[in-house]
């Protein structure tokens, strides 16, 4: 294992080339034009959105665009400050570890907790955390926050994922900045913990670890939480269209695209 600093000291540290680094994701496709609508079918009233592990915003737009209200929060000061500049008083941010993430309130008078419609955690949150007992923690805070009718949205990465980004020897330059993200990896397993080293110009190099969580882990940590499964959708992209398909396929997929509600 490299140096163990935290997914927090690791997006500390990417957080001014972050929104550069992932221009090439479009969130008003993804959130916006296919997320969402899948939401919509399982039932998904607009309201309050919580997004966590918001980083620098990037789904804020297209809720917002949508008549969302919205209230971000990270574990990263770095990555709260770029969504604070580009988003001033329009989203509410909050600096919290999603494992610890109390109940929140909307407005002012507003009873703390199950104040929330949707609550999202997207583009590998869940795989940043990589302890025993983890994905518990987060689900019971986002329990914590759901409305009674509301719907959380998280993503998780699949075995082909990591070995594109992750095994070793993978190293991708990128751009003209000369940012290498270096896999460190010697072999991809089901449940591993992998690493990644990203340096280049203007980020002080860092590594990020995440986990593959198999969907019977995620599962059951949802019911454990007190989550009830809706739906588990493998993700790809073909001729630059995303594809979401009602089955999960950890060698064709790159993330599978999760949906729960309150259990009972
Ligand atoms: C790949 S970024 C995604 C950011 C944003 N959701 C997006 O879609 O652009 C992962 C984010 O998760 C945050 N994160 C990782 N572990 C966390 C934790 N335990 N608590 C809170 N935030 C965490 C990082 O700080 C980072 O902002």
């Amino acid at each position: 294992m490299a140096d163990r600093e935290s997914a927090q000291q690791a997006y500390d540290r990417f957080a001014p080339v972050y929104d550069e680094f992932n221009s090439a994701n479009n969130y008003e496709v993804w959130l916006g034009e296919v997320l969402l609508p899948e939401l919509e079918k399982r039932g998904l009233q607009r309201g309050w959105a919580l997004d966590v592990g918001c980083g620098t915003g990037r789904a804020f737009d297209p809720l917002l665009d949508r008549g969302w209200k919205v209230i971000g929060c990270d574990g990263s000061a770095g990555m709260l400050a770029q969504a604070g500049e580009k988003f001033g008083e329009r989203v509410r941010l909050i600096h919290t570890d999603a494992r610890e993430l109390e109940p929140i309130s909307t407005a002012p008078g507003q009873p703390d907790g199950e104040n929330f419609q949707l609550v999202l955690l997207l583009n590998e949150v869940v795989n940043y955390l990589t302890e025993e007992g983890d994905l518990e923690r987060a689900f019971a805070g986002v329990l914590r926050n759901l409305s009674p009718e509301g719907l959380v949205v998280f993503d998780t990465n699949t075995l082909l994922w990591f070995r594109e980004s992750f095994a070793s020897g993978k190293s991708e330059e990128m751009s003209d900045r000369g940012w290498d993200w270096h896999g460190l990896n010697e072999s991809v397993e089901t449940g591993a913990t992998y690493e990644a080293r990203l340096s280049g110009q203007g980020v002080e190099s860092h590594v990020h670890r995440q986990r593959h969580w198999t969907l019977e882990q995620v599962v059951e940590a949802l019911e454990d939480s007190g989550l009830q499964p809706l739906a588990a959708l493998g993700q790809r992209e073909e001729n630059w269209q995303l594809i979401l398909e009602n089955a999960v396929d950890e060698e064709r997929d790159s993330k599978v695209i999760n949906i729960a509600t309150r259990a009972g």
